[in-house]
């Protein structure tokens, strides 16, 4: 499997951490401390998430000079769909005219790009599908409680996309070379969100009301851990070490968990790509908009290897490692 382009969309509008000044007991300094988040893009009541994975889709097809109608299947990552169903995939699928592809959604939280990502390449080693479209996209500011200053502050929204096509031949570059995806549903209650239409009858405890809740310290001792040896985990498979990875991309929740990770498994920091800084996190967003940037930034070359990273709710866990 290789990766023909990517692409990504951001809503324009931008809030910085003085927004919140104004409505939480919080500040700029904090937030900037604490998770290294600068500002993040809030989408429009017009930016759905299935707008946003529609435009980060056009630009990847344009990118790629494919057209959609070649694509033979399109999953998305998203835990915000604008409706139950369809899902987000359907909905872009007739948007973007791909007809012939098979479309659904896949829930994995923040990892839900990179699961999907590594479903793709098992429906494309196997010969079911030669182009598939992978889409990573929330709208975080849809479920949060903005009168919560522990989550409130650390969400945004985006989409990210990549086209994928299945490799013809042995020799040739863009290939995935190991992936680790794990998940540990003991969890639940340190990272939810409940659903508004089954909540009541379901029993399920809405003392947080109908939005995210995070027990921020708890989930951060997690995520390191987790992506430390799933990243472990895919080096041994691939059989590779950190000098031979161009550079590695980590879910963007936060600048410490990020270094953190970084100094546990002695990841130079030059290696280590961020933008957090401008757009928060965007949960399955993350790493396919860190991916378009990373590509530019790195100026990657048909053989480089990058390693992607990814950690969310459920709790949920995956590792790729990729040659471009
Ligand atoms: O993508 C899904 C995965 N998510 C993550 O990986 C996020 C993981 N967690 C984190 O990134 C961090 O735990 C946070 C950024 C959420 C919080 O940072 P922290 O250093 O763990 O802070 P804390 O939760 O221990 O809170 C420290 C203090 C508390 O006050 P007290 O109890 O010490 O008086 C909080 O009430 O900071 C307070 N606090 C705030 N203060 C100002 C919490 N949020 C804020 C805020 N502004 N926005």
């Amino acid at each position: 499997m290789k990766i023909l382009a990517t692409g990504k969309y951001l809503p324009a509008r931008i809030v910085p951490n003085s927004f919140f000044e104004k409505t939480l007991e919080t500040s700029d300094d904090w937030i900037f401390t604490r998770s290294g988040i600068k500002e993040r893009r809030i989408a429009s009541d017009r930016e759905t998430a299935t707008y946003m994975a529609t435009q980060s889709a056009l630009d990847a097809l344009a990118k790629a000079d494919l057209a959609a109608g070649d694509l033979g299947m399109i999953i998305v990552g998203t835990s915000t769909s604008d409706y139950v169903f369809p899902s987000v995939a359907c909905q872009v699928q007739a948007a973007i005219g791909a007809q012939q592809a098979a479309a659904f959604d896949l829930q994995a939280a923040c990892t839900g790009f990179l699961y999907s990502l590594i479903l793709a390449n098992q429906f494309l080693s196997s010969g079911t599908c030669r182009n598939i479209l992978v889409i990573g996209v929330d709208k975080l500011s849809a479920i949060i409680n903005w009168h919560d200053r522990s989550t409130a502050v650390l969400f945004g929204d985006g989409a990210g996309a990549a086209v994928l096509q299945a490799n013809r031949g042995q020799h040739c570059h863009g290939r995935l070379l190991a992936f680790d995806l794990g998940a540990d549903g003991r969890y639940e209650k340190i990272l939810f969100m409940p659903n508004a239409n089954t909540a009541k009858s379901n029993a399920i405890d809405l003392s947080h009301g109908v939005s995210m809740f995070m027990s921020g310290q708890e989930v951060f001792k997690h995520a390191v851990t987790a992506m430390a040896q799933s990243v472990q985990k895919s080096l041994a498979t691939a059989g590779l070490t950190l000098d031979d990875i161009k550079c590695v991309i980590p879910h963007q929740a936060n600048l410490r968990i990020v270094k953190v990770l970084a100094d546990r498994l002695k990841i130079p920091k030059e290696k280590v790509f961020t933008n957090l800084e401008r757009y928060g996190n965007i949960s399955a967003a993350c790493i396919p908009v860190a991916l378009s940037e990373a590509e530019q930034h790195y100026q990657l070359q048909p053989g480089d290897k990058i390693l992607m990273v990814a950690f969310g709710g459920g709790l949920t866990w995956a590792s790729a490692i990729m040659e471009w």
